[in-house]
């Protein structure tokens, strides 16, 4: 599926949230700062897609070494050139399963994933993955869709996001099961305060979250407990 839709997947990104999808992965880079500005830190993207989160995690921190992976070879594609245009030649992009990454325990100073927790066939898997590669103390930041409070708010944007977003996305990109598959999986997600729950459960410690445009996502950020 993602395959399918990863030529057209920017520009439906930044059509369909308005840009504001560039806010949220600049807020997610600047919160991981403080654990990636030491020179050499390192810093993985899982299910990075098209890099956008990479390249805007290399902007934030230029003496880090970023790595962004995902399980997609046509979306792994998109992100090199994007980063080779963008004159970023220092990421590698590498193939690799969330629910079994490719690196040894303990390597980064920072994890993040945007978008991707959602898909992944156990949400507690992928945390205790991204915890695994995490050092002890590090950071590990949760971009994903959550659940609107404002009920008001939560009503237009589930018309929005149930019946508009599908058929634009749809005509776009080809695939109106992937525009389909969007609200399911998040419906299916568990919602930011569980979210919160399940990274405690799973061996974060200062676990926080911020709602983003009304909780339409949220960020959740959280620290490697130490052994
Ligand atoms: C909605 S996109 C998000 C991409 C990117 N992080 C962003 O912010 O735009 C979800 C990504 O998760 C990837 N993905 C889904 N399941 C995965 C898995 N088990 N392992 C690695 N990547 C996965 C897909 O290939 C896709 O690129």
């Amino acid at each position: 599926m993602f395959a399918r839709i990863a030529n057209r997947y920017d520009l439906l990104n930044h059509l369909l949230s308005g840009n504001t999808d560039k806010r949220w992965r600049r807020l997610v880079a600047r919160r991981l700062r403080g654990a990636i500005e030491a020179e050499g830190a390192r810093a993985l993207d899982v299910a990075c897609g098209t890099g956008d989160l990479s390249l805007e995690l290399a902007r934030t921190a230029a003496g880090a070494r970023i790595i962004g992976t995902d399980f997609c070879r046509p979306m792994l594609e998109i992100a090199a050139r994007k980063a080779s245009s963008a004159g970023v030649s220092s990421i590698p992009f590498v193939e690799g399963d969330a629910l079994s990454l490719p690196f040894a325990d303990e390597s980064f100073d920072a994890v993040s994933i945007a978008f991707g927790l959602r898909n992944l066939s156990s949400v507690e898997g992928g945390l205790r993955e991204l915890r695994r590669v995490l050092k002890p103390r590090g950071r590990a930041a949760i971009l994903e869709f959550s659940s609107p409070v404002v009920p008001g708010f939560r009503a237009l944007f589930g018309f929005y996001f149930t019946r508009v977003l599908p058929r634009i996305g749809g005509l776009l990109s080809g695939s109106r099961a992937a525009y389909e598959y969007l609200p399911d999986s998040v419906s299916r997600f568990p919602d930011q305060r569980r979210l919160a729950e399940l990274m405690t459960e799973t061996g974060f410690e200062e676990v926080e979250y911020q709602n983003l445009t009304g909780g339409i996502a949220a960020l959740h950020l959280g620290t490697r407990r130490a052994p």
